[in-house]
C-alpha cells in the first residue's frame, strides 16, 4: 500500500515526495476522451460506475500516488435546485444565474446522501476498487467560488455580477456564503465517511477578491467548510489559487493540514512564510511547463523538489493540468518527482 501521500499531508518522514495532479482525470487522456464520447460530462459525473473508471484512468496510466474522485465543484449548486449544463466548447453553464431575491429564495438545502449521493457512491466504490493501492482524495468548491458561479451562470473575466452582489446587497451575499459553507463542509465531512482519505477546497475564483473582500467574503467561509470537515477527521487542503499574498491567513482560518501553492508563488518564499512546522505545502510547477520537453520538464520539476524539499511537500501542478498537453509529457512529470531523493 503507497500511503506516501498521507504521510505527506502529516508532515512524517518520507522517502520521496507523493506526486498528483490536478485535473488528471481529464480531456488530455485518451482513454478520459473515448469514454466522453460515449456520455456527456454531467452523465459520466453522475454514473459512479464511470466515474470510478475515470478516476483510476491517471493511477493506472501514470502511476500517480493519489487518485481524486473524478466530479466537479458545481455539483454542490445544481444539488441545490440550479440547472446546469456542460457544452464542448462553451463550458459550465447555468441556465438561470442568481439575479433576483427570489433566485435565491428558491434555493434548497440538501443532505449530502440525499442531493449528492451519486459522489458518495463512487468514492465507495473507488475505495473498493483501489484496493489501498493509493490514498483517494475527495474535494468540493468553497463559497466564494460557488456563490460567483452561481450569480454569473458561467465562467467570467470581470466577475462584474458577483462582485456587485457584494457591493449591493453584503448581507444576501453572507446568508448566501453561510448557507454553503455548512453545505461544503458536510458534504466533504460526507466524503470522508464514504472513503475519502483527504479532501480539497478549491477557491478557485479568490483570485477575484483584493485583500478587503477576501478576508470579509472568501476567509471566513472556507474556514467555516474547513471546520466542519476537519471534524470528519481525515486531512484537508486548502486551495486558493491567486491569493498567494494571504497564505497565512489561509492557513490560519483554515487549519488546514496542507495549503496548496499557486505556480504565481515562489515556492521559497511560500515555504518561508508557512514552515514546516506548521502545514505542508502542494504545488506548484506552472501547468505550461508541461509543453517543454520531457527533459526541461525534468529538470524544473527537480529545481521545484529542491526548493520545498523532501518533507511536507506534495508534489503537484499550481493549477489543473491543461487538456492539450502530451500524456508522455504528464508522465515525465510523475516520473521527474518519483526518480528524485533529497
Ligand atoms: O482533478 C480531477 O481530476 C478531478 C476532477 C475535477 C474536475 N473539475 C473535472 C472536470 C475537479 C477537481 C474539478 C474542479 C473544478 N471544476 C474547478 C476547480 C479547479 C480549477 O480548475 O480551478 C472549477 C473552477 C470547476 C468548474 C469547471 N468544470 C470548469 C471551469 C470546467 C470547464 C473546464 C474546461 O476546461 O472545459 C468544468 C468541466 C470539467 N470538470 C471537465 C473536467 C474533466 C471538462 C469536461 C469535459 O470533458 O468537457
Amino acid at each position: 500500500m503507497n500511503d506516501l501521500f498521507l504521510r505527506a499531508c502529516r508532515r512524517e518522514p518520507v522517502e520521496r515526495p507523493p506526486v498528483w495532479m490536478m485535473r488528471q482525470a481529464g480531456r488530455y487522456l485518451p482513454e478520459y476522451r473515448a469514454i466522453r464520447e460515449r456520455a456527456d460530462f454531467l452523465t459520466m459525473v453522475r454514473t459512479p460506475e464511470l466515474a470510478v473508471e475515470v478516476t483510476l484512468q491517471p493511477v493506472d496510466r501514470l502511476g500517480v500516488d493519489a487518485a481524486i474522485i473524478f466530479s466537479d465543484i458545481l455539483v454542490v449548486p445544481q444539488a441545490m435546485g440550479m440547472r446546469l449544463s456542460v457544452d464542448d466548447g462553451v463550458g459550465p453553464r447555468f441556465h438561470q444565474p442568481l439575479r433576483s431575491p427570489e433566485d435565491f429564495d428558491r434555493l434548497r438545502d440538501f443532505a449530502p446522501e440525499e442531493g449528492l449521493g451519486y459522489v458518495l457512491s463512487a468514492l465507495r466504490l473507488t475505495r473498493q476498487e483501489l484496493a489501498g493501492r493509493v490514498p483517494l482524495i475527495g474535494f468540493a468548491g468553497a463559497p466564494w467560488t460557488l456563490l460567483s458561479y452561481m450569480v454569473e451562470g458561467m465562467g467570467s473575466k470581470s466577475f462584474s455580477h458577483a462582485k456587485r452582489l457584494l457591493v449591493e446587497s453584503p448581507a444576501r451575499a453572507h446568508e448566501l456564503l453561510a448557507r454553503l459553507a455548512r453545505l461544503v463542509g458536510g458534504f466533504l465531512a460526507a466524503q470522508v465517511k464514504a472513503g475519502a482519505q483527504a479532501v480539497q477546497l478549491f477557491d478557485s475564483w479568490s483570485g477575484a477578491l483584493g485583500p478587503r473582500d477576501f478576508a470579509e467574503f472568501a476567509l471566513p467561509y472556507i474556514g467555516e467548510a474547513a471546520r466542519i470537515a476537519r471534524s470528519a477527521g481525515a486531512p484537508v487542503i486548502a486551495f486558493s489559487p491567486g491569493s498567494g499574498w494571504a497564505l497565512e491567513e489561509i492557513a490560519r482560518a483554515t487549519g488546514a493540514d496542507v495549503i496548496g501553492i499557486d505556480w504565481q508563488t515562489d515556492a521559497a518564499e511560500a515555504r518561508r512564510r508557512l514552515p514546516l512546522d506548521a502545514v505542508a505545502l502542494q504545488g506548484n510547477l506552472d501547468p505550461c511547463w508541461l509543453y517543454g520537453s520531457p527533459a526541461e520538464i525534468r529538470q524544473r520539476t527537480h529545481r521545484m523538489l529542491e526548493v520545498f524539499g523532501c518533507r511536507g511537500h506534495i508534489a503537484n501542478l499550481g493549477h489543473g493540468i491543461l487538456p492539450d498537453v502530451p500524456v508522455a509529457h504528464a508522465k515525465a512529470f510523475v516520473e521527474a518527482v518519483q526518480e528524485w531523493r533529497p
